[in-house]
């Protein structure tokens, strides 16, 4: 057992998935930063105030979770090489892209975060680590609400 009555091998594939994780949050952070900074055109002022929304709630749940692994015993990635080394979400350049795009990018990333939040929740649950899970799912719910919010902006959402 740890220091917070976890078993250290039920909780240690709940820390590694949590790392994948937060690496491919911050990703998915810079993207929208790019897209805040590069957005044109008639949505301007709609999606460059949406972005920034979205990637403040990135940055606090980025924090949350490097504190998490740190809470259930290990050390969070903290650099961009390894981010980039682990994640699944990848990088793209936002300049010249179109507004529907980015919107589509985004929902993109939040598919991707979504199913990793369950998997790490099927981890914490094997683990008896509900905290690990209360947190996540707070995440995961305002991903799933938003992911239909941008579908609807692009006229897709059903
Ligand atoms: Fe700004």
């Amino acid at each position: 057992m740890n220091e917070i009555s976890l078993s250290k091998k039920q909780v240690k594939p709940v820390i590694d998935l949590l790392n994948d994780y937060l690496a491919n949050y911050h990703i998915h952070y810079q993207k929208l930063r790019g897209m805040h900074w590069n957005i044109k055109g008639e949505n301007f002022f709609t999606l460059h105030l949406k972005f920034e929304e979205l990637y403040t709630n990135a940055q606090t749940t980025i924090d949350a979770i490097a504190e998490r692994i740190l809470t259930l015993g290990k050390s969070p990635f903290s650099t961009y090489a390894e981010y980039i080394k682990v994640s699944r979400i990848h990088e793209v350049d936002t300049v010249e892209m179109a507004d529907s795009k980015m919107v589509k990018e985004i929902i993109g990333d939040m598919a991707v975060l979504i199913e990793m939040e369950r998997e790490i929740m099927d981890a914490a649950s094997k683990a008896g680590d509900e905290g690990t899970n209360d947190m996540v799912n707070a995440f995961m719910q305002f991903k799933e609400k938003t992911s239909w919010m941008l579908r609807a902006f692009i006229g897709k959402a059903k």
